[in-house]
């Protein structure tokens, strides 16, 4: 197998890896491999932007203070602080390098969204994290030292006398294994959104670095905390797009479908509630009155304000022919972001040497059960320049070159059947997560889950003595490892905190588990081609 060495290597290239690369010495080199495009991921989606303390009238205290109460107090005071001390500084830097972000009367603008207290999200209208991404792959690019490698998927980390050497990865241009060896390597791969039915992720966010901390038995924490953002677009040509938070902070409200409001019964805050919140009660709206999705009415917000601070929305939605000006937009909720993760300290190490996580695949402590809104784009960059300094600090050669046996099987006669046989299996987990371990669990539910996966990952499991290399089989193990993750650290905590929410036990709980399982094993027993997994 083909080696290649680095100083420092990135595995993903959303906002936290670039910025690591950007961040790093200029004597280092740098080696970014990502599984698409370098602005394929889930930051070049966020719309909202980044939170930070910039008015006379906002103060650090007030936005830690907002940071823990949306995270039920469950985060980490000095991973916090940290994180909202920083935040100036690196709007600094990202203007430095070029994003261009929306400015009234010579400053910063300020939006408002969930969850703050004060108006304090700075963004480039509504596509911040595209502008964000351009300016850092422009960067990137122009740096001698660093080289990138698209449509690498990385399968497997290396560990080599209990330290982490590298990872070996799918080249998808050629399907050769390469062996990416490095003293530090870098797990940015984002989030897990696709392990979901509903999702405002892309369809690149499928876990990959979750599993490949869970084969390698890396400490993850706080897995059971998966956000739903409560404004999914919902219509059936809208591909998860968002509805961004900063449209409610602007003053758009969420009702019924005959018009009236409802956030007032649920919290104080209305609309603009921690998202946590916000999700479960639209949740419970939608159960109540037995329909799909509610709305959120915007016509309230003057033609000037929707023009400028949120073109992009207004756009898309047009195109599937709402005009926001005039018509309430169907939204309901989806899985949006991974609050837990891969456990890391302040520097982004995880428990096992050699290893970094950061962005949204680690856990660094700030979100606790619940994540507030825009802080997710400034976690990425802190954290990656917080790595970037402990590596940047030591002045460790690269030893010998590691090598491994050529193992180049390909996977080119992966035929139809297994392919739509991937794909139907992809479906079942993602419809499963939703029922079982969504906006609304039980323990009963989270047991069904994980028996449910069982299945499925016998079925994988065949088909992968077959096509280990397949890229499309590669991507549903990730899915499950990720879902897996979820179902036990929720079987775990047995009360509600934050996005983890428990229907109360019902006292026929013993009796439901034995038909449950009866029917389990009865399925499981089954002739037919696949179980009834739904
Ligand atoms: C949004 O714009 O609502 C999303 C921002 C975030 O996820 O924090």
């Amino acid at each position: 197998m083909k080696t290649i060495q680095s100083d420092i290597l990135i595995i993903g290239s959303g906002i936290a890896g670039l910025f690591m690369a950007v961040q790093s010495n200029e004597n280092k080199r740098i080696h970014i491999i990502t599984k698409a495009a370098l602005d394929d991921g889930n930051t070049r989606l966020a719309q909202g932007g980044i939170a930070c303390v910039t008015h006379s009238a906002d103060e650090f205290e007030s936005h830690i203070q907002d940071t823990l109460v949306a995270g039920a107090m469950h985060g980490n005071p000095e991973a916090i602080r940290l994180l909202v001390t920083q935040a100036p500084t690196l709007i600094q830097e990202l203007i430095q390098l070029g994003v261009d972000f929306s400015m009234e009367n010579q400053i910063l603008n300020l939006g408002r969204e969930g969850g703050h207290t004060h108006h304090r999200i700075i963004h480039a209208a509504d596509i911040t994290g595209s502008v964000i991404q351009a300016a850092l792959v422009t960067k990137v690019k122009s740096q001698t030292n660093t080289k990138t490698f698209e449509y690498f998927l990385a399968i497997e980390l290396v560990i080599e006398n209990s330290k982490c050497c590298g990872v070996i990865a799918l080249d998808l241009n050629t399907n050769e294994k390469v062996f990416f060896q490095s003293n530090n390597t870098i797990i940015a791969t984002g989030g897990c959104g696709q392990v979901y039915q509903y999702t405002t992720n892309p369809s690149v966010a499928t876990g990959d670095g979750y599993a490949l901390a869970k084969n390698a038995g890396v400490k993850m924490k706080d897995m059971e905390f998966m956000q739903f953002h409560p404004t999914m677009l919902h219509h059936s040509l809208a591909n998860g797009f968002l509805i961004s938070e900063a449209v409610r902070g602007a003053g758009a409200e969420l009702v019924l479908p005959n018009g009236d409001s409802f956030m007032q019964f649920y919290h104080p805050l209305k609309s603009l509630a921690p998202r946590d919140i916000v999700s479960r009660a639209m949740f419970e709206e939608m159960i109540k009155h037995q329909c799909s999705h509610l709305y959120l009415d915007a016509t309230n917000i003057s033609e000037e304000t929707l023009e400028t601070h949120f073109p992009n929305i207004r756009q898309t939605c047009y195109n599937i022919g709402i005009d926001i000006h005039t018509q309430p937009i169907p939204v309901s909720p989806a899985a949006h972001f991974m609050c837990g993760g891969i456990e890391t300290n302040l520097k982004g190490e995880s428990s096992l040497p050699g290893l970094y996580a950061i962005g949204e695949v680690a856990c660094t402590g700030v979100h606790g059960a619940n994540r507030l809104a825009s802080n997710s784009l400034l976690e990425g960059l802190v954290f990656a320049k917080q790595a970037a300094m402990k590596i940047n600090s030591e002045d460790e050669k690269l030893t010998a070159i590691l090598n491994f046996q050529s193992q180049t099987e390909l996977d080119y006669n992966i035929n139809d059947a297994t392919l739509s046989e991937i794909a139907y299996l992809k479906k079942s987990i993602q419809t499963i997560m939703w029922q079982h371990a969504g906006i609304v669990r039980s323990e009963l539910g989270l047991l069904s889950g994980k028996i449910k996966l069982n299945i499925i990952n016998d079925k994988i499991k065949l088909i992968e003595t077959e096509f280990p290399n397949a890229y499309q089989l590669i991507e549903l193990k990730c899915i499950s490892a990720t879902s897996e993750c979820i179902i036990e650290a929720a079987r775990v905590r047995q009360t509600s905190l934050g996005t983890h929410y428990l229907k109360i036990k019902s006292k026929y709980f013993k009796e439901e588990e034995k038909i449950h399982r009866f029917l389990i094993n009865k399925n499981t027993n089954s002739k037919n081609k696949y179980p009834t997994i739904a």
